[in-house]
């Protein structure tokens, strides 16, 4: 793992923006795995804009996302199929064969969860996961006591996420779905590689216990201490409780693979 510093949400959104976008000029048919939140809203809106400049060409990606609420239709505007056409399939027109959510309004969840695990395979897996982080310290829906070996399943959600996602469902809570159907956090490791973004001094204590702290089902983040190739990209809020900061810093101004974007104050 490493962690990349910039001063503000915005520099550090850009910066997923831009790695995306390299990412996606160099394998024009990336599988990219989408995730949702706010955190996400100004990397797909960099997205969009790179997309409409040239700077990349999206049309060729195909998309598979974390999760979606049980029991919401498609069409719900609260739903995450509905963010994602918003703020990324849409704008850039990706058609729907190569967007893939898992279905939570599905009959039978536990078939449809086994048939999203078959549809990443078939694609060939995912080659760049796309992460947020929750406050109780999930990626996707994979609440306290996930197991770090879960697959694509029903999962009940806390007071904590419901209450932290209530913004779209009129600020009420008990108004959140209670469960989502989320990839599972062993789902998630077989990426390829994985992008998370984390900003906002909310998140600052969690991201210390994710990246710093032992590994611990408790936080399904921790997980991604195993991952090969995981970078997280944060703002300096976020980063307000990590021990490493001097570390990161270095990384960032000093290593060869970041000399592109350290030149440019976009990022
Ligand atoms: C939601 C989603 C996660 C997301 C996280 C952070 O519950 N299921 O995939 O990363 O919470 O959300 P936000 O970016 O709004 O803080």
């Amino acid at each position: 793992m490493e962690i990349i510093i910039r001063p503000t949400p915005a520099h550090a959104a850009r910066l997923v923006a831009r790695l995306v976008a390299d990412r996606v000029n160099a394998q024009p048919n990336l599988v990219l795995g989408c995730a949702t939140g706010r955190t996400m809203d100004p990397v797909y809106a960099s997205l969009v804009a790179f997309h409409g400049t040239g700077e990349v060409d999206l049309s060729g990606i195909t998309t598979f996302n974390l999760d979606e609420y049980v029991g919401l239709p498609e069409e719900d505007p609260r739903s995450y199929h509905h963010y994602m056409r918003e703020h990324l399939f849409d704008p850039v027109g990706l058609p729907p064969e190569r967007t893939h959510l898992p279905a939570g309004n599905a009959t039978d969840l536990p078939e449809e969860a086994r048939e999203y695990e078959r549809r990443i395979v078939a694609a060939g897996g995912i080659d760049l996961q796309l992460l947020g982080l929750g406050v109780t310290g999930h990626i996707g829906f994979n609440e306290p006591l996930s197991s770090l070996m879960s697959r694509t399943r029903e999962k009940a959600l806390t007071p904590e996420t419901r209450a932290q996602n209530a913004g779209l469902f009129g600020g009420d809570p008990a108004a959140v779905p209670k469960r989502g159907l989320t990839m599972g956090v062993g789902t998630i490791l077989e990426a390829r590689s994985v992008l998370m973004l984390v900003t906002g001094e909310a998140k600052a204590s969690v991201l210390a216990a994710a990246t710093e702290g032992p590994i611990t089902a408790r936080i399904s983040a921790t997980a991604l201490q195993l991952h090969p190739r995981c970078t997280v990209v944060v703002d300096e809020a976020a980063a307000s409780e990590l021990e490493g900061v001097d570390y990161y810093r270095f990384l960032y101004a000093e290593e060869p693979e970041w000399a592109p974007y350290r030149s440019d104050p976009a990022y």
